[in-house]
């Protein structure tokens, strides 16, 4: 799915206009450098038709004015111990609230072999992956969470009940890319379901259900088209059915009911209250085994992985995060993709707010 229209720009230059951005939107100096980098590096790795790219900045525009998010939060520390940390994000921005209790987990398992900060009243978080990648690079295996708006049914139901709560898993290899599994547990995405009707093209049955709780193909089944846009109808079908439905709930828990955040059918649901909450965790292999050794057997079930023979003897295997890997360092090379009704809506904001719009 490539042909609606994307221009392409470097990445040096997307992350200088998001930085200004956000810094007219009043974000601090800090904010505005941790938001640019995963907002853009969400747009190197992932098909625009996934939203977590530049087209965030447009959220982000109406949380800071209306109180849904505040420049400058203070990220304050409920309780710490020397394992385990509650923390209280207090509506600052989601990116930044979860890196910063991703360091602290970082800290805790650097001490005491694990660390697990519960975060309260944040928001989107962007790419799971993208926190979980910090604990790797400190040699840290990273799992992280988040509740998000509900979009995904109970197993047999047709009202949504939970959010598609992204994962993140990150292992560490000295050689190499970290493995990095960050995945929402839906089938797909309201984003990929509307760029399949804007290309005109099917999706398979298994990616979400119509409002009445019937499967299609038609993405012009879930679309209603309003003069804001275009309106998805219908709920999100989790990964393995069911199971899929028991990770995203059990993932609630520890996000929402456990953080103090608001969680299920409530989460997300006042755009100046987003009210989302995270799980974030670090574990530090060298307790277990010496570092080298770890990372001698991970390569050696890294290699098992590769040999397995592919289906069609053409196709080549992937680990988790690989084919991101991938696209990221072709996009640098040729420049990271972003939808042409994002650009023209980003160049009307920037206008706006009397920024240099180099896009
Ligand atoms: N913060 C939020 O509320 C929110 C909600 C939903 C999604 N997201 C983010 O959106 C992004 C996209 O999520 P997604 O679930 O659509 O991703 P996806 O389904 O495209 O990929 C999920 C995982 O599967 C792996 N994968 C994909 N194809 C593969 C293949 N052929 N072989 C081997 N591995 C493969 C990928 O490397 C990735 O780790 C993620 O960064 C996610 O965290 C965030």
């Amino acid at each position: 799915m490539a042909s609606v229209p994307v221009f392409r720009y470097k990445r040096h230059v997307l992350i200088k206009f998001c930085a200004e951005y956000l810094l007219a939107l009043g974000a601090t100096d800090e904010e505005a450098s941790i938001v640019a980098d995963g907002i853009v590096t969400a747009a190197s790795r992932w098909h625009p038709g996934k939203g977590q790219g530049l087209e965030k900045l447009f959220r982000l525009t109406i949380q800071t004015s209306n109180g849904g998010i505040y420049n400058g939060a203070e990220f304050e520390v409920l309780k710490d111990t020397p394992a385990v940390s509650h923390v209280d994000g207090h509506k600052g921005y989601g990116y930044v609230i979860a890196a910063k209790a991703m360091n602290m987990a970082i800290e805790k398992a650097k001490k005491v072999g694990i660390g697990a900060v519960s975060v309260r009243h944040s928001n989107h978080y962007g790419q799971a992956g993208f926190h979980a990648e910090t604990a790797t690079k400190a040699g840290m295996i990273g799992i992280v969470m988040s509740n998000a708006r509900a979009e995904l049914a109970p197993w047999g139901a047709k009202t949504p009940v939970v959010g598609t709560n992204p994962w993140g898993l990150g292992i560490p290899r000295d050689n190499g890319f970290p493995i990095l599994l960050d995945l929402a547990l839906s089938m797909s995405g309201e984003g990929m379901v509307r760029w399949a009707y804007r290309e005109g093209v099917s999706i398979p049955d298994n990616y979400v259900l119509t409002k009445e709780g019937n499967r299609s193909t038609d993405p012009a089944d879930f679309i209603r088209e309003t003069p804001n846009g275009l309106v998805f109808q219908g709920t999100q079908m989790p990964i393995g059915e069911f199971k899929g439905f028991g990770l995203a709930f059990f993932t609630d828990v520890l996000s929402g009911v456990l953080s103090g955040s608001l969680f299920g059918t409530e989460v997300f649901q006042d755009i100046s209250n987003h009210d989302v909450g995270h799980f974030v965790m670090a574990i530090n292999p060298d307790i277990f085994m010496p570092h080298d050794e770890f990372q001698q057997r991970l390569e050696q079930l890294v290699q098992m992985f590769y040999a397995a023979e592919p289906t069609d003897p053409d196709s080549k295997l992937f680990l988790p995060g690989e084919l991101e890997f991938i696209t990221e360092r072709e996009n640098e090379k040729i420049g990271i993709p972003i939808d042409t009704t994002t650009v023209e809506n980003l160049r009307r904001l920037a206008e706006e707010r009397g920024i240099q719009c180099p896009l």
